[in-house]
C-alpha cells in the first residue's frame, strides 16, 4: 500500500494555501516535503524542487523516492536563479530568514510580474520583509499565522505589480491582512511583548538616544494592545 507523507503544522498550512493545479517551484525545499506532499495528493501539476545545497537536494530526491512520486525537477540553484518565469506560477520561500527571502526575490526581478503568486515564509525579520515587499509593489493577498515548535509564525501571500506604498512600523510589525486570523490576538500580544522588552534594554543603556528610542518602542507596544483589544 502506497505510504502517505504527512506534514507537520508549518508545511501543512503552506500547502493548503497552494492553489490547486498550480506549477510549483519550492525554494529552498531541503527534504522536499512539500512538493512530494502536493503531487502526491495530485493537488498541483509539476513542480521544481530547488535548493542551494546539494546535501538537501539528495535528501528531497528520497524523500520523492520513498513516497513513490515522480516528476519532480530537481535543482541545484541559488533561489530562483535556476528557474526560469514561465516554468512555474506558484513560488513557496519557506523556513528561511526574512533577508534571505528579500534577496532572493531581489534576484528574480520576474516576481513582481504579477502574473506569480508567491507564499513566502519568514522565520525572523518578517517585519522587514512585508516593508521590503510593500516599497517594491507587492500586493499582500493573504496572511495566516500558525504554531510551529511553540512559535507562532506568519505565512504571507503577495502578487507583483501593484503600487509601491511604505508600510507604517506597526503594519510592518503586525501585518496587513491578518485582522480575520484566530491567532491574530496572540501574534499581537507577542509583538508587543517584545517592543517591551527592547524598550527595557533600551531603558538601560547609557547611549544618547536610548531613552528617546525606549519611549518610541513603549509607545508603539501600547498601540498595538489597543489594536489587539478592539479585536
Ligand atoms: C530550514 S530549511 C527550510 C526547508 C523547507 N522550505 C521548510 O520550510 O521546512 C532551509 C533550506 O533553504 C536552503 N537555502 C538557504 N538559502 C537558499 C538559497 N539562497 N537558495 C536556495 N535554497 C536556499 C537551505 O539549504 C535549506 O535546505
Amino acid at each position: 500500500m502506497e505510504r502517505r507523507l504527512q506534514l507537520q503544522p508549518r508545511l501543512q498550512l503552506l500547502a493548503d494555501m497552494v492553489p490547486e493545479g498550480c506549477r510549483l517551484a519550492d525554494v529552498g525545499t531541503d527534504h522536499g516535503y512539500l512538493p512530494v506532499y502536493l503531487l502526491q495528493r495530485r493537488r498541483i501539476r509539476g513542480a521544481v524542487a530547488a535548493d542551494i545545497g546539494a546535501e538537501p537536494l539528495a535528501h528531497a530526491r528520497r524523500t520523492a523516492e520513498a513516497y513513490g512520486v515522480e516528476g519532480i525537477d530537481f535543482r541545484l540553484c541559488d533561489g530562483l536563479r535556476g528557474i526560469a518565469p514561465d516554468e512555474v506560477d506558484t513560488v513557496v520561500i519557506a523556513g528561511m530568514g526574512g533577508e534571505t527571502i528579500i534577496a532572493i526575490l531581489e534576484g528574480a526581478a520576474w516576481t513582481k510580474d504579477g502574473a506569480h503568486t508567491l507564499l513566502l515564509q519568514p522565520m525572523t525579520k518578517a517585519a522587514d520583509l512585508r516593508y521590503w515587499l510593500a516599497v517594491k509593489g507587492y500586493s499582500f493577498t493573504e496572511e495566516r499565522l500558525v504554531w510551529d515548535k511553540s512559535y507562532l509564525y506568519p505565512v504571507l501571500r503577495v502578487t507583483g505589480g501593484g503600487t509601491p506604498q511604505a508600510l507604517t512600523e506597526r503594519q510592518a510589525l503586525t501585518g496587513v491582512a491578518l485582522d480575520n486570523d484566530p491567532l491574530y490576538r496572540e501574534y499581537l500580544t507577542q509583538q508587543a511583548d517584545k517592543l517591551r522588552r527592547t524598550a527595557e534594554g533600551l531603558r538601560r543603556s547609557a547611549k544618547p538616544d536610548a531613552q528617546q528610542r525606549a519611549g518610541a518602542a513603549e509607545a508603539l507596544a501600547r498601540e498595538i494592545e489597543e489594536k489587539r483589544d478592539t479585536l
